[in-house]
């Protein structure tokens, strides 16, 4: 009984598994569906919690001055995926899977402090972002995350558009 057992589950395991398979694609061109999307999002943030707990050094105190050099350095070490303003991302990031992420969106925001450090530090596994730790001191990569904070405020009328087409209301 218990072996009849033991095969219908593995019968059905194989046909989920070989289901799954069948879908599988290495193209990047599909857009990832909602699911996906919604899963891959919960176990990043699930993941980038649960390592945030050890090895995030205290923010320096002087935020305004931080933020301002974080300004510079998104310029040369970010805007070639994420675009210039941080939401707007180039080919490059566009068409990368995961997609750059547009580091204004909610989700995005959604983060701590200490986990956006986090993510720059290390990068994220499996997708394009690069773990900075490797070419960065801590504090620079505090500057970063700083800045980052400040992309949702900045005024849209900033931000550059490109190649975004904007359709004008007749
Ligand atoms: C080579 C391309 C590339 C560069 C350069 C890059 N990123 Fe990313 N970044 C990505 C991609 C791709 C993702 C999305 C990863 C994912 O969805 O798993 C991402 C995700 C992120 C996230 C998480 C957003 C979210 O919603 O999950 C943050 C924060 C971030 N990047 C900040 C930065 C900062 C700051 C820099 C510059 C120091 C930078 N990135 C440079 C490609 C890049």
């Amino acid at each position: 009984m218990r072996f009849a057992i033991a095969g219908v589950i593995g019968a059905f395991v194989l046909v989920a598994a070989i289901a799954v398979a069948s879908r599988l694609t290495l193209s990047a061109l599909p857009e990832p569906g909602q699911r996906e999307t919604f899963l891959v999002s919960k176990a990043k943030h699930y993941l980038v919690q649960r390592s945030t707990g050890h090895g995030v050094p205290p923010p320096p105190s002087d935020r305004q001055a931080g933020t301002k050099e974080g300004e510079k350095l998104f310029g040369t070490e970010c805007a070639a995926c994420h675009g210039l303003s941080g939401r707007n991302p180039t080919d490059a990031g566009r068409w990368m899977y995961p997609r750059a992420a547009n580091l204004a969106s909610s989700d995005a925001q959604s983060y701590s402090d200490q986990e956006v450090f986090w993510i720059i530090k290390n990068g994220i596994r499996f997708s394009g972002m690069p773990a900075f730790g490797r070419v960065e001191p801590d504090e620079h990569i505090w500057d970063l995350a700083f800045y980052v904070r400040t992309l949702p405020k900045a005024s849209a009328a900033e931000q550059p558009t490109q190649g975004l087409h904007v359709e004008q209301a007749p």
